[in-house]
């Protein structure tokens, strides 16, 4: 791992350092970014998916040197799975070493429950206070987690603490950095985000969709990487169940280099649909008449 880099100074700085790291951000975004660190709380950021809200964790912990703790939120995932778990099987082992060696039962007790037995989990690990630099932390797809998980987020969003009832409060030295990610599923409770900055990561302009692709993808043609854009942003005005996010673009444009593409069109775009849609309402909707009257607009722009 590289060394910790000290935080930007101001927001374009911040922009500099993401621009460095071929992340592409709006005005919008560098400036919360540069306040979340700024301030030290937690970025809380809600959009589609594949917009770049998971990429903006890694980047960030990338560009300031500091290692990434990620919690892939689920259903189902509880305090063990996201802070700590005692590791019953190692105090159980102990006990019956205890019982050999007839070790008195206040002493062994309190030692069971030392730091030694501790299986630390994601967001523990953040605020251990032995961490040599204070990580990124990164809470993704918070909304697939169930609605009382958030409650447990509280304490550590808030104070950069968590509380164990048999050890006591275990407090960072210094903050972790915390990125918080929905795709927006379902609404995140109030009291999560009151504690963290908000930003909504929508879909790119064509302009910055081109600048990312030229960063991600720097091997497609220049006139290529312009009909793909123009495509996916007439797409994303259709009445979809699901818009392709930049994911899709990336993914998109390096398919058609794998087919040889050139430039766009009818026949390429039918069969490769599914890289974009994937869902069948959506590309029976898209195939045929309506792509060739994308393509249409998309060559209408692009001809000189
Ligand atoms: N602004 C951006 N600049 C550069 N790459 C981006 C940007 N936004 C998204 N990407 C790329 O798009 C892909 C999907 O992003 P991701 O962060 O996984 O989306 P999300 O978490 O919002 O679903 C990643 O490969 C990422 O590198
Ligand atoms: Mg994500």
């Amino acid at each position: 791992m590289s060394e910790a880099v000290s935080l930007p100074a101001t927001i374009d700085a911040t922009e500099a350092l993401l621009l460095a790291h071929d992340y592409v951000p709006e005005r919008e975004l560098s400036t919360a970014v540069f306040l979340a660190l700024r301030l030290q709380r937690p970025l809380f950021l809600e959009g589609e998916p594949g917009t770049g809200k998971t990429q903006i964790a890694k980047t960030l912990a990338e560009m300031l040197g500091r290692p990434l703790i990620r919690l892939q939120c689920h259903e189902g995932l509880d305090l063990a799975g996201a802070a700590y778990e005692w590791n019953y099987a190692r105090q159980m082992l102990e006990i019956r070493l205890a019982e050999r060696e007839q070790i008195d039962r206040a002493a062994l007790t309190a030692d069971l429950f030392s730091p030694r037995f501790l299986i630390q989990r994601a967001l523990l690990q953040a605020i251990d206070p032995a961490q040599p630099v204070p990580p990124v932390l990164l809470i993704d797809e918070l909304d697939r987690a169930d609605e009382p998980f958030e409650a447990f987020l509280l304490e550590v969003l808030s104070d950069f603490q968590i509380t164990i009832p048999e050890l006591g409060t275990i407090k960072a030295l210094q903050p972790p950095i915390v990125v918080l990610t929905s795709n927006r599923t379902r609404e995140v409770h109030d009291a999560v985000k009151r504690r963290c900055l908000y930003h909504w990561v929508g879909f790119p302009d064509a302009a910055r969709e081109l600048e990312i692709l030229a960063r991600r993808v720097p091997q497609a043609p220049q006139a290529l990487a312009r009909q793909i854009v123009l495509f996916i942003q007439g797409l994303r005005r259709l009445d979809l169940y699901k818009l392709p996010g930049i994911a899709e673009t990336i993914e998109w444009s390096r398919a058609l280099l794998e087919l040889d593409a050139l430039v766009l069109d009818p026949a390429t775009v039918n069969n490769t649909l599914g890289v974009l849609l994937k869902y069948q309402d959506d590309i029976a909707k898209v195939q045929g008449s309506e792509a060739a009257r994308l393509l249409e607009q998309v060559h209408a722009a692009t001809r000189v």
